[in-house]
């Protein structure tokens, strides 16, 4: 077992840390989480060691991302589990962010507060509580497609949350995984044109053995499900080859996506091809895209995708 991180619950205290820290012209990398740690996130831990002298992972399932109809309640969490696997990761990590006082204003209060919610159809956790917040980051052509589709709401918590992280512990470096590719997307959007001193660095999606993308919300899988699952990944590689083999046109190779994962038992919510970039959906293949997929097994919404670099 390697060493024990400190770890901080306050966002003054976590600001104190770092403030001292860079004082002493350390490196600070971030790896934002929302705990239930697995190997995915423990390799954006050793991604974030290359960049930087010191490690801070924060933990913080974030109701501001999550809707009503959501499972914010039942999102799983371990904490003692995710120390124990930070320690196992060699070299360990410095800090544990467990802030227990994000949205947490003290006696300043804003007044009426809550956002005008028709344009949306959907309230987040945060604003069902109160508390105050209405100040949001936007990204906002970026987070209109793939997930934002039916989650319009949710990179708009993404995207302030990482925005107060940053503020908080301001780090050097900051590592996403390519798993979330829009999450990803938007973070470095966002740090563009908000221009955050931190470089944002994304992380290759780890599988399991298997090929199934790790996640937290694999858990609500049943076996016969997590079996059916596979399909995601097989179908996207097998698109990725007939696109290498000239297949450019992206009807047929989306087509078969979905029919793949529809065979195996799955209800797609999206699958798409789109510029790694923009995140525009494209017809042809002729730069590098993405091929982005959700679909639902059972109570599981999955997520994932395949880079193609044409
Ligand atoms: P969470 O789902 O806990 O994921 C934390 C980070 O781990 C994200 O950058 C995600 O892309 C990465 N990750 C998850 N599974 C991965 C896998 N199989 N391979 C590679 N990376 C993987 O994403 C969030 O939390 C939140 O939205 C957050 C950014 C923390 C903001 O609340």
């Amino acid at each position: 077992m390697g060493r024990e991180p400190e770890i901080i619950t306050s966002k003054d205290k976590m600001r104190r840390w770092s403030r001292a820290m860079r004082a002493q012209g350390k490196a600070i990398g971030l790896v934002p989480t929302m705990g239930y740690l697995h190997k995915g996130h423990l390799a954006l831990v050793n991604e974030v060691r290359q960049h930087a002298q010191l490690i801070v992972v924060s933990i913080y399932v974030n109701p501001g991302q999550f809707s009503t109809s959501e499972d914010l309640s039942t999102y799983p969490s371990d904490f003692n589990g995710d120390l124990q696997k930070l320690m196992s990761v060699p070299g360990g990590v410095d800090v544990v962010f467990n802030p227990h006082d994000l949205y947490d204003y003290g006696s300043w209060r804003g007044t009426e507060g809550m956002e005008k919610k028709e344009d949306v159809g959907e309230v987040s956790c945060l604003e069902e509580k109160g508390g105050g917040h209405e100040t949001w980051v936007r990204v906002e052509k970026l987070e209109k497609g793939l997930c934002g589709k039916s989650r319009p709401l949710f990179f708009r918590g993404v995207a302030t949350v990482v925005s107060k992280l940053f503020n908080i512990v301001e780090p050097d470096v900051a590592v996403f995984g390519k798993k979330d590719y829009q999450q990803w997307r938007i973070i470095r959007r966002m740090v563009r044109d908000l221009d955050f001193a931190v470089k944002v660095i994304g992380s290759d999606i780890v599988r399991e053995d298997d090929g199934l993308a790790m996640s937290s919300r694999n858990v609500y899988l049943s076996p016969e499900e997590r079996q059916k699952a596979l399909t995601i990944n097989r179908s996207l590689s097998k698109a990725k080859h007939a696109a290498e083999e000239g297949q450019i046109n992206c009807k047929i190779l989306q087509d078969s996506v979905i029919l793949a994962i529809e065979e195996a038992g799955g209800k797609v919510d999206y699958a798409e091809i789109v510029d790694q970039e923009t995140l525009e959906a494209v017809e042809e293949i002729k730069a590098p895209v993405v091929i982005c997929i959700a679909a639902w097994f059972g109570k599981a919404r999955l997520i994932d995708n395949i880079e193609i670099n044409a």
